[in-house]
Order: C-alpha cells, then sequence, then structure tokens
C-alpha cells in the first residue's frame, strides 16, 4: 500500500480505529495491512506535512510522548511503560531515538515501537517533500477522543531555527 500523501487531510488527533477509518481511508488501509497489533487497542494520531528545506514537522528538542502532567509537570508515577506507542513514518526527515547516550535513526515505513520513556527528537527537512507521521498509542496511555469529536486535523505546524531560515 503506497499513500499520495497530497490527496490526504491533514490528519487526526486522538481517534479511534473507526474515526481513522472515516477520515483517512487510505491510511486506515496502510496500519490495516501492516500494523503488528489489534488496532482497535489503540488511539491514532497522524500528521501530513508539506515540508520546505530547514524546517522541523515535530518537537527539535530531546523529549518523551505522552507523559502524563499534573500541574503542568511530568508525573512518572503515572506512566505505563509495559505498554506500546508505535511511530511510522513515510520517509525524510527521520525521528532520532538515544538510549545509554547512543543515537540512533528509524527505518521509514517501518513501525518503531516505544514506550513513554523512549526519549527521541525531530530532525530537519534538506529538501521540498511530503511526510506523513503516524502515531498508535496504546489506549490504556491515552484514550481516544469519547465524543468522536474534532478528531480531524485543522492544522500542522512546522517548527524552525530562526537563525537560518530564509524565505
Ligand atoms: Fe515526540
Amino acid at each position: 500500500m503506497s499513500i499520495d500523501w497530497t490527496k490526504q487531510h491533514n490528519g487526526v488527533h486522538r481517534a479511534s480505529d473507526e474515526d481513522l477509518k472515516k477520515y483517512m481511508p487510505d491510511v486506515y488501509q496502510l496500519v490495516f495491512e501492516s500494523f503488528p497489533e489489534n488496532m482497535e487497542d489503540f488511539t491514532w494520531d497522524v500528521k501530513v506535512h508539506m515540508l520546505m528545506p530547514s524546517q522541523w514537522p515535530c518537537i527539535p528538542n530531546w523529549h518523551y510522548d505522552n507523559v502524563p502532567r499534573v500541574n503542568n509537570v511530568q508525573d512518572w508515577g503515572l506512566v505505563r511503560l509495559d505498554l506500546p506507542m508505535y511511530l511510522w513514518l513515510s520517509g525524510l526527515p527521520l525521528t532520532e531515538f538515544r538510549k545509554d547516550g547512543v543515537i540512533s535513526t528509524i527505518e521509514p515505513e517501518t513501525w518503531k515501537r516505544f514506550t513513554q520513556a523512549d526519549e527521541h527528537r525531530g530532525t530537519r527537512s534538506e529538501s521540498f517533500q511530503w511526510r506523513g507521521f503516524i502515531r498508535a498509542t496504546h489506549k490504556d496511555i491515552l484514550p481516544a477522543n469519547p465524543s468522536g469529536d474534532n478528531v480531524l486535523r485543522r492544522h500542522s505546524q512546522v517548527y524552525l531555527d530562526v537563525g537560518n531560515f530564509a524565505w
């Protein structure tokens, strides 16, 4: 299954598998054919970017995903390291992970299993390109939006290094 990312919606946020099927049927089909676990057990985030050189499609600094916050402070007592998340990218720029000081780059079009304790960061686009991002989060880490409303993304932001940005 190969997706034409120029033809997709901007993405979904906290979608159930049914929402994903409804709003992004091409992405649903890709997941259905390749995802290593039961889709119904996961909450789905998808982002589509039309990138230019020097743009980051995701957080450029080392960080963790979905660590619960209490009063805006990360609470590590609430993480579920027994439960997985998965990341899938259509292509460049690729996310980097850091473990015990060793940095590795994920493979495109491959499900990368990770947890809330796995540090990672985005990398910068070097060219003009479309990029599809899919993240699956186990429902017991983050449930799908219960109303099913507003799961369709209206915007995708990019991050810039203002020191080298040029129009
Ligand atoms: Fe992240």
